[in-house]
């Protein structure tokens, strides 16, 4: 990826300030999804950066990670599997729970998602990373259900939270933009 094409793609991203709450700079990526360009300079991206990876599926993290996940999963030809939030996947789950700043919540897989395939090459894929415990849970949830997490990829790391320490225990990571 060009310096010219990552800052292109990098000033798509609006910050909004004071959402959801107070004191909070919000990542807003909508504004790189409907920039056809921008948009388009990151699948070519990440295409480029898997296609040699032979991977099986790509999954996403909900909600915002089924947006990059099922796009690439489509360019690299490949399934798309979504780790979804507690309560969302109608059939028989594998659920992992985790810490928020307040309580705790749960994210789900199906258990048959990668089709029982024992092994199957999983790119996990979200727009942000920042205390890494959702990522961590669905690293979690790809590994209980015998799949092989190959990468773990992230548009965004809010690198001053350190989360990327806590994915890197089960894979290697990849992060475009550190903020
Ligand atoms: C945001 C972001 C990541 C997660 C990162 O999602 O899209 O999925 O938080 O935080 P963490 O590293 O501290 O776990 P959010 O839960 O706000 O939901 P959304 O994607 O549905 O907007
Ligand atoms: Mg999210």
């Amino acid at each position: 990826l060009s310096n010219e094409h990552k800052t292109r793609i990098l000033s798509s991203i609006r910050d909004v300030k004071d959402f959801p709450k107070e004191g909070i700079i919000f990542k807003d990526i909508t504004t790189l999804l409907n920039d056809k360009e921008a948009f388009n300079l990151l699948m070519n991206h990440l295409e480029d950066r898997y296609k040699d990876y032979d991977l099986d599926y790509v999954a996403g993290i909900d909600s915002r990670g089924f947006i990059f996940g099922a796009a690439l999963a489509d360019r690299l030809k490949i399934g798309f599997v979504p780790v979804r939030k507690k309560g969302k996947l109608p059939s028989t789950t594998v659920c992992e729970k985790y810490e928020l700043e307040y309580g705790f919540d749960e994210v789900e897989i199906h258990l048959d998602a990668f089709h029982e395939k024992v092994g199957a090459k999983v790119l996990l894929i979200d727009d942000l990373i920042a205390t890494g415990g959702t990522a961590n849970a669905a690293a979690k949830l790809i590994k209980k259900v015998k799949a092989n997490l190959v990468e773990a990829c992230f548009l965004l790391n809010l690198s001053f939270l350190d989360g990327k320490k806590r994915v890197e225990e089960h894979t290697t990571v990849y992060t475009i933009f550190n903020v």
